[in-house]
């Protein structure tokens, strides 16, 4: 008998959605000029409220989005890449690459955010960090943000679209609709993420709070 299973819960597919649009946002308003940079700033700092909101979910979230229940062992990465279980899946919660592509995202996507706040476009526009760090601290949080972080986002976010595109026209293994719907079919019983009011108000008060941290002491202007 096949189950359909809650496998993703809302913060979790809320979460992706809007990191997609903000990332969208900041490589958009980036490119459209000087008056546009404090609304870059301004995305950027949410996607930081988001990271740092997905990484206490991966403690508190639901099971599925639990980073103990992620596939990273790297026995499970090996036997993954030798198997056939490309085309026979048999996570149903991340695979092993998955597991690690989503954590890399997390920490270039912390690390983007971050140096943002150090840099400086010598023209208008500053992150609040820059009050506190001398001329070439600035000048390499810049350098990484421009020169290392970018290309390394443009890859990460490529391969990752490149793989849930390859996963479901040429595998025929869809990964798009349970982050859209959150629910998975599987032939055996599998544990499922808590999902219900009470996760949800827990989520979206600690988002909340971290948005209001991050707004108070680092305001973006
Ligand atoms: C994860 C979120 C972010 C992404 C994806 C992102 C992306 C980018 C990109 C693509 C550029 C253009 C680099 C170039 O072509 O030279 C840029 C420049 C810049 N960003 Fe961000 N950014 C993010 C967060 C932030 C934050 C939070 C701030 C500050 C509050 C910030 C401040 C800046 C500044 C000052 C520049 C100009 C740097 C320079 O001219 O060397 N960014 N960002
Ligand atoms: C800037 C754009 C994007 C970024 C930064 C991004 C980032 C991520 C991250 C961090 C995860 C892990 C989710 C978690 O455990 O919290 C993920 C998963 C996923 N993303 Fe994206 N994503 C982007 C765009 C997209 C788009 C446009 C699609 C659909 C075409 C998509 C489809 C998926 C799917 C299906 C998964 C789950 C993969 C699996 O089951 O292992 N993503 N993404």
């Amino acid at each position: 008998m096949t189950n359909l299973i809650k496998i993703w819960d809302l913060p979790t597919r809320l979460f992706h959605g809007a990191l997609a649009l903000l990332i969208a946002g900041a490589f958009i308003t980036v490119n459209l000029g000087d008056d546009w940079m404090t609304l870059h700033g301004q995305m950027g700092l949410v996607t930081l409220a988001l990271i740092v909101f997905r990484i206490c979910w991966g403690v508190f979230g639901g099971h599925w989005s639990q980073f103990r229940n992620f596939a990273l062992h790297p026995r499970q990465v090996i036997s993954y890449l030798k198997v056939s279980s490309f085309a026979f899946p048999s996570y149903i919660g991340h695979n092993p690459l998955g597991s690690w592509s989503a954590l890399l995202m997390i920490f270039s996507l912390a690390l983007q955010a971050l140096s943002g706040l150090c840099s400086d476009d010598q023209i208008l526009f500053k992150g609040p960090l820059t009050l506190y760090l001398s001329e070439s601290q600035i000048e390499w949080a810049s350098f990484y943000h421009s020169e290392v972080g970018q290309p390394l986002l443009i890859a990460l976010i490529g391969t990752h679209l490149f793989a849930v595109l390859f996963y479901k026209y040429k595998l025929q293994h869809d990964l798009i609709k349970p982050m859209l719907s959150g629910y998975k079919s599987s032939d055996s019983v599998v544990a499922a993420s808590v999902d219900n009011l009470k996760s949800r108000l827990l989520a979206l008060g600690c988002f909340a709070f971290i948005v209001f941290l991050l707004f108070y002491f680092l305001p973006v202007q």
